[in-house]
């Protein structure tokens, strides 16, 4: 599953080649642009006063830069970064030796936050609202509580679920940075600025060939990229024009939209098997032997996205323009139910 050339996840042969791309200040980190200069603000302003950042969320699908912001919050706060993450920390005890450990100013950063087991959690609320957590030591009679302290720290929490996040947790942070799809011009200057470093020459064309087939994601953008560069080397005359950027990516198959054949089974199921829709969730799923979960975690946000497919009330829908890609008659006897 997680092989699938558009999965926004990173895959295991990514690492070293993530580490080099990501940009190291706000000034390199494309888009997102609201969010940039308030961050902007706000750092200034914390070190003006020699304080640490508020605590913050960053939540957004997997890969569109939740982790590098988390980085590049560390740097421009000249910070140290601590990593860890939600299913890493099993125990409350990990958690509290962790916060002890922090040095003044430290930034903790926690990804998938929301998988935090509850118990854990807990260590968290004292801990962000007044600098301390409450350990118990000892057990059965002799059990107590000891209040330790900890530095002012900022923690950064980043997860893919907002609604997974519980509220007391969601409610001690002080800001909360949404993380959505890139569009297409960011798209561009991302492939670009990372030709750029892997030594790849192209054009606009080319590289927006690319920008355009990577579902507003700049890590797919990115392993795009270094597929069609091989494809460049190997088939082409190393240069990343529009032609080769093409042939590239339908080799990859790949479509105009991003879509792989992961994304057309689903359309194809609900418009051959159902009429198209609307179908409960689960009829779905098991009409191509997925999970109820991976469908609306893994396929849907971006089918939602590029308006493939409708949630209604009474289940999902194919819309007009899912008929329309993927070459069916419109639907035009039928009411979309979504549009009553
Ligand atoms: N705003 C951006 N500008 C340029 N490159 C980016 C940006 N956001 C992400 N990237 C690239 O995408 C890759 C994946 O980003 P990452 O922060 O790991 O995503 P996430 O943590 O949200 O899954 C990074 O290695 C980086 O190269
Ligand atoms: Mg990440």
């Amino acid at each position: 599953m997680d092989k699938r050339i558009v999965s926004g996840n990173i895959q295991e042969d990514e690492l070293i080649n993530e580490k080099n791309l990501r940009p190291k200040s706000l000034s390199e980190y494309i888009g997102q642009d609201k969010i940039k200069s308030n961050l902007e603000i706000s750092i200034a302003a914390a070190k003006k006063r020699s304080d640490p950042l508020d605590h913050s969320l960053i939540f957004g699908p997997p890969g569109v830069g939740k982790t590098t912001l988390a980085n590049i919050l560390a740097l421009e706060m000249n910070a140290q970064l601590k990593t860890t993450s939600g299913p890493a920390i099993e125990k409350a005890g990990d958690l509290v030796s962790i916060l002890t450990g922090l040095k003044e100013g430290d930034i903790l950063f926690i990804d998938e936050i929301h998988r935090l087991p509850r118990i854990v959690e807990e260590i968290l609320y004292p801990a962000m609202e007044d600098l301390f957590v409450t350990w118990i030591i000892d057990k059965g009679m002799r059990a107590r509580s000891m209040n330790l302290s900890i530095k002012p720290f900022c923690l950064v929490g980043a997860t893919t679920r907002f609604g997974m996040v519980s509220s007391p947790l969601r409610d001690r942070f002080g800001s909360v940075i949404r993380l959505d799809f890139y569009d297409e011009p960011a798209m561009v200057s991302i492939v670009q600025r990372s030709a750029k470093i892997i030594g790849i020459p192209g054009d606009v064309k080319g590289f927006t060939e690319i920008a355009k087939r990577s579902r507003g994601t700049p890590r797919i953008a990115n392993r795009l990229l270094r597929r069609v560069r091989d494809y460049a080397e190997v088939k082409g005359n190393n240069k990343i024009d529009e032609s080769l950027s093409k042939t590239a990516l339908d080799t990859l198959e790949v479509d105009e939209l991003g879509l792989d054949d992961w994304d057309v089974v689903i359309l194809k199921s609900l418009i051959e098997k159902f009429g198209g829709g609307p179908v409960g969730l689960e009829t779905l799923a098991a009409s191509i032997s997925e999970d109820a979960d991976t469908i609306t975690e893994v396929y849907e946000p971006y089918l939602l996205q590029v308006g493939m497919l409708d949630r209604t009330r009474s289940g999902r829908v194919a819309t007009a323009r899912a008929y329309k890609h993927l070459g069916y008659p419109p639907p035009s006897d039928k009411v979309q139910p979504s549009l009553l």
